[in-house]
């Protein structure tokens, strides 16, 4: 059998999740099956969303007006926020935002739609098997993956202690409504919430609440891991708090793909040799997503 492939999903819902995310949901039978019930949290699929319709006029919110009628070219990459088996099918959940003209594009996808979907890709977060405590930070459309993350440890390593912590810079824009909130609570996970304007949960940024916990809640770095997906900027801040304090630290990355499986090179990340200055470049699409945070070099700022 395959280890990734080009398989046709059925969408079983779409809808609506808060002001700026959707849940899409899509099903699998035979090898897409097979494949994606294996698939790890932070891996993700190639969507091919040329086809879709745009939403009515009225409907296409101001800032993506002009870019709405851009043609779609490349399919285009998302992380999975669920993963579910049942019989002989699969059920793979994908929380996004509409932000440019293929996401506002996926908006228009319903129920019976069928879409061309190449994955499971990349190579997705390790399991804290020989921790106690796991800190998942997700900023913006980062919460899909940590979501799913959480539950997978919850299933393959019961004993770990999750933390969530979720981060926007307003209400509007996180990425669930109560619902979802309560998905992360009652699964066992604690979960903070923070924007940066305090519109919901605390105010400023997520990582200060990290900061916060990590202070308040110490033991053994070696017993602690941090794993994150989000802003590149939120990233580099949980890198530096991780290496302050010796956390082993993961973080998702995310690049603008076109193959999404290492041919392109067009999705290149730089990466520390063995922690020396001297860099190479890897790629997003294969080498990760989801790279140690001690060996990416930052393009951002803070
Ligand atoms: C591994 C991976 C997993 C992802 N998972 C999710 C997910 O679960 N949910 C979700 O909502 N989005 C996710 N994304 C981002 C998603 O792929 C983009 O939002 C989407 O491709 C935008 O397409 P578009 O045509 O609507 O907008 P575009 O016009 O292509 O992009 C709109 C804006 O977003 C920026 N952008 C687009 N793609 C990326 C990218 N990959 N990295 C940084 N900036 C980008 C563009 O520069 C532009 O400013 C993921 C990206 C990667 C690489
Ligand atoms: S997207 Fe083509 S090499 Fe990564």
């Amino acid at each position: 059998m395959k280890n990734k492939g080009m398989f046709s999903a059925i969408v079983s819902a779409n809808e609506k999740n808060s002001e700026q995310f959707y849940k899409l949901e899509l099903v699998f039978d035979g090898d897409g099956a097979q494949q994606f019930a294996r698939a790890r949290a932070g891996q993700f699929a190639e969507l091919d969303l040329a086809n879709c319709k745009l939403p009515q006029a009225e409907n296409i919110p101001d800032d993506l007006k002009d870019s709405a009628n851009r043609k779609i070219l490349l399919r285009r990459p998302f992380s999975f926020s669920d993963v579910k088996a049942a019989g002989d099918k699969t059920n793979v959940e994908i929380l996004y935002c509409a932000v440019g003209p293929a996401t506002l594009r996926m908006t228009t996808l319903a129920k019976g739609d069928c879409v061309s979907v190449l994955g499971p890709l990349g190579n997705g977060f390790s399991l804290p098997d020989d921790k106690s405590k796991a800190v998942l930070v997700a900023g913006g459309s980062g919460a899909g993956p940590i979501m799913h993350l959480a539950k997978q440890i919850k299933a393959d390593s019961p004993n770990v202690e999750i933390n969530v912590f979720v981060g926007a810079a307003t209400r509007e824009k996180l990425p669930f409504e109560n619902c979802w909130f309560d998905k992360l609570t009652t699964g066992g996970a604690k979960t903070t919430v923070a924007t940066d304007d305090g519109s919901a949960g605390n105010k400023g940024f997520v990582t200060d609440c990290v900061l916060n916990w990590l202070n308040e809640n110490k033991s053994a770095a070696s017993e602690t891991i941090i794993y994150g997906c989000g802003p590149e900027a939120m990233l580099k801040v949980l890198a530096e708090i991780a290496a302050e304090k010796g956390i082993d630290c993961e973080v998702s990355m995310e690049r603008v793909m076109a193959c999404g499986f290492g041919v392109c090179q067009g999705c290149a990340v730089e990466c520390k040799i063995n922690g020396s200055d001297k860099t190479i470049y890897k790629m997003c699409c294969k080498d990760g997503p989801v790279f140690n945070a001690k060996e990416i070099v930052f393009k951002t700022k803070v």
